[in-house]
């Protein structure tokens, strides 16, 4: 835990309308939640591609609801001074406003979350209505929606052509009118997230593979360090390889122990002579 203070919303717009970048990443335990606040991270999204990064499905729909408030509980432990969002998982809101709500207060209530975020477009507005209304703050994710995956035909560039561009333009009005303070725009090309951007009235831009040109950039942790082994996004770069590190750190236990250079003196407990005589005494 650092002397740092949680930022606030209003305190998020005031950096996005003095054109400060809000950093995001993606966060599941609570040791990455800890170092993630030492190093200054605004934002952790707790999200439900911990399906994937975390419990190794191939998609993020498996995740539940329980699966979800366990993991931001221990990030809320890692990082108290951080705003944590809790990402609503697969049929979490989808079937009807109540449920939405009803979901997104155990976000608040259980994992003392600050946010959540949900997907979809104008067919969602009504769920982040509710919820705004209910007192939660939400945030909206437009573009490549992985929980639509199937649907969206695959894990790619969203808004490409002049109609598809619009209909995220109207999505991310539509989510601004509908009361988020946020907006996520996931993989879509630089000049539209430049214009949702640049008409944004009271509502933060974020991108994830979007661009330069949001309000603020998130990525997915896992991708940053090479420790997702499936495949690495073009969208993510790798800040350091500490999947490799891991790696060597485990090939050389596996060495020592089979060599039995390890473990050695430092790395075990004595007994005083007299206490293991009176052991023997007592066999
Ligand atoms: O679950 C998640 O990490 C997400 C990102 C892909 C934006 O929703």
């Amino acid at each position: 835990m650092t002397d740092r203070k949680k930022p606030t919303i209003p305190q998020l717009l005031k950096k996005a309308s003095e054109g400060q970048p809000i950093t995001w990443l993606t966060c599941y335990d609570y040791p990455t939640a800890y170092l993630q606040e030492q190093a200054g991270i605004d934002m952790i999204l707790v999200g439900d591609s911990l399906g994937m990064t975390m419990l190794g499905y191939d998609s993020t729909l498996p995740v539940t609801m329980e699966d979800m408030i366990r993991h931001s509980q221990a990030v809320r432990r890692g990082a108290p001074n951080v705003f944590v969002v809790g990402d609503m998982p697969y049929m979490s809101y989808q079937p009807s406003v109540e449920t939405a709500i009803r979901n997104a207060g155990r976000f608040m209530a259980e994992a003392s979350c600050d946010a959540i975020k949900l997907e979809g477009g104008a067919e969602m507005a009504d769920r982040i209505q509710g919820i705004a209304r209910a007192g939660i703050p939400a945030i909206g994710h437009l573009g490549l929606t992985p929980q639509s995956v199937s649907a969206l035909g695959g894990y790619r560039l969203q808004g490409k052509s002049a109609s598809k561009a619009k209909k995220i333009l109207d999505d991310a009005k539509a989510l601004e009118q509908a009361g988020a303070f946020m907006i996520l725009l996931e993989m879509v090309p630089d000049r539209l997230c430049q214009l949702i951007t640049q008409r944004a009235e009271h509502c933060i831009i974020m991108s994830l593979g979007s661009g330069p040109h949001a309000h603020g950039q998130l990525l997915i942790y896992h991708d940053m360090f090479g420790l997702y082994p499936r495949f690495k996004p073009r969208m993510a770069k790798q800040f350091a390889d500490a999947g490799k590190v891991i790696l060597n750190g485990l090939t050389e236990y596996v060495k020592e122990v089979s060599e039995k250079t390890f473990p050695q003196p430092e790395n075990w407990f004595g007994m005083p002579d007299d206490e293991y005589d009176e052991l023997m005494k007592l066999l």
